[in-house]
């Protein structure tokens, strides 16, 4: 009798090289454009310089450092994820962007304080070469920065079509571009009627709609050129149904939002097991210091309203309290971020677990991840950007609109409509490692496993 193997048969998938021939090869330059040249997108930068000057390693970096099992355990076939779907190489990654402050990408580095001097002397030139576009920005929406850099228009209309032409003259001297939103965290906004179609969301540009934040002309602008949008921010952006009907119009994929790097990473590892092992939570408090640009724009209890709704979302997901009353049903959940200017951004964040097990006798977990913020996030970036590129130049994902297959890498996954989101790290990188099984037309991989004692 033949017995399912442990890599469930992918029904839809054709043969490896039928399923390449359906994703464009990453021939010549990718464009990649960051909205924001603060921590992130300066070590994003500066790092993907240094790696390709043979200075340092891509650690922390799935594209780069992964492997990707397939077939059967017994198969030995473990290639390195670049080396199993095309993906564009570093050595062909060019970057621009917009800033609020016209530093050029150097002095933004040495601002940020994330890399070491010795670091970014090293690739000075290459730094120092790269300056930004004025940025779309009102303060309004970041109650804390005061730019300078910063397009004038008659209104959101206009600020949106000089976006794209910034867009444009990019694409002339690229081949394929990607935007990624590294900017700060915008005031709390909800989705409203201006952005429940693309009509209503273009008049509300003309009528200069206090609904439509910056980040959301920027959305604009990248989807109407046809070019793939990534939110590493909790701001809603690209979370909006006009900016969702515009994805699958042209093709350009979405993802998002806000980088899952420190706390809400543990978190997403953490709850899981207690989960899967039935053990009951009565309260989670987590806080956090840091001291970067990002910590002072987070002071504005304004912008914190958005970034703490992204990381409340999480224990609900994956606790499910109405299935498991008598675990999770009372638990007291708290985020709390403190602007704390000694620590830069060397984030510590702290969490307290009350659990309990067997007859409801309470224990104690104590988290103290002293991280460095954007050293976890610009690997993330880096993923990101080219993994939507690889969205884009496959059939399979182009239209799709939201990618969720990258929910690994955000705080507060975006789904489509009526779905809840999958926070279980694991379970996203499941998915992810199946969509690319999928999307290559290698059969997925179930762990089931029983025809090893066949
Ligand atoms: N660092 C992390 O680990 C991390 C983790 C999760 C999410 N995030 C989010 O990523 C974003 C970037 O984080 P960061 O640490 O680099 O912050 P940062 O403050 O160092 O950088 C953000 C930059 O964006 C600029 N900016 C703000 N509005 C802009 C606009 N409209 N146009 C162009 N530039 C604009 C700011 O001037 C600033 O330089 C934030 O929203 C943050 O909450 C960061």
């Amino acid at each position: 009798m033949s017995m399912p193997k442990d890599s469930g048969k992918n029904a839809a998938a054709e043969s490896p090289a039928v399923a390449e021939s359906k994703i464009q090869p990453a021939k010549g330059k990718l464009g990649v454009m960051t909205v924001g040249m603060g921590s992130v997108a300066t070590t994003l930068i500066a790092g993907v310089e240094a790696v390709r000057k043979g200075l340092a390693k891509p650690i922390g970096s799935l594209t780069q450092m992964g492997t990707i099992r397939l077939g059967k355990r017994t198969d030995a076939r473990t290639p390195l994820i670049k080396d199993f779907v095309p993906l564009a190489d570093l050595h062909d990654v060019v970057f621009t962007g917009w800033e609020i402050f016209p530093e050029n990408m150097y002095e933004a580095a040495e601002h940020a304080a994330v890399l070491d001097r010795d670091h970014l002397k090293s690739i000075k030139p290459f730094l120092e070469a790269i300056k930004p576009m004025p940025a779309v920005f009102d303060q309004h929406y970041v109650k804390r920065l005061n730019g300078t850099h910063v397009k004038q228009g008659k209104s959101k209309c206009d600020l949106a079509q000089q976006l794209r032409s910034d867009i444009q003259a990019f694409k002339s001297q690229v081949d394929r571009v990607v935007v990624l939103w590294a900017g700060s965290t915008e005031i709390f906004l909800e989705p409203s009627a201006v952005h429940q179609s693309i009509e209503a969301f273009e008049k509300g540009l003309v009528d200069n709609d206090p609904n439509i934040a910056p980040s959301q002309i920027y959305a604009y602008a990248a989807l109407k050129e046809g070019v793939p949008f990534a939110n590493g921010a909790p701001n809603l952006t690209v979370d909006l149904p006009c900016m969702q009907e515009l994805s699958k119009l042209t093709g350009a994929p979405i993802c998002g939002k806000d980088f899952k790097t420190g706390q809400t990473f543990m978190k997403t590892v953490l709850a899981p097991a207690f989960k899967a092992r039935m053990l009951g939570v009565a309260g989670w408090y987590s806080t956090n210091i840091l001291g970067n640009r990002d910590g002072e724009v987070l002071d504005d209890p304004e912008s914190f309203k958005t970034k703490e709704e992204s990381k409340l979302g999480v224990l609900d997901f994956i606790l499910q309290p109405e299935l498991y009353p008598d675990l999770y049903k009372d638990i007291y959940h708290k985020v709390r971020i403190n602007y704390y200017p000694p620590r830069g951004d060397n984030k510590e964040g702290w969490d307290n677990i009350d659990i309990f097990g067997w007859l409801g006798y309470p224990m104690q977990i104590k988290v103290d991840f002293l991280c460095r913020d954007s050293i976890l996030a610009a690997p993330i970036a880096l993923d990101l950007v080219l993994f939507l590129d690889l969205a884009q130049r496959s059939s399979e994902l182009k239209h799709l609109g939201i990618q969720e297959w990258l929910s690994f890498y955000f705080k507060s996954p975006m789904t489509a409509e009526g779905l809840y989101p999958e926070h279980d790290l694991f379970i996203q990188s499941m998915k992810l490692k199946n969509t690319l099984r999928h999307i290559m037309g290698e059969d997925l991989i179930t762990h089931l496993g029983l025809e090893y004692y066949d």
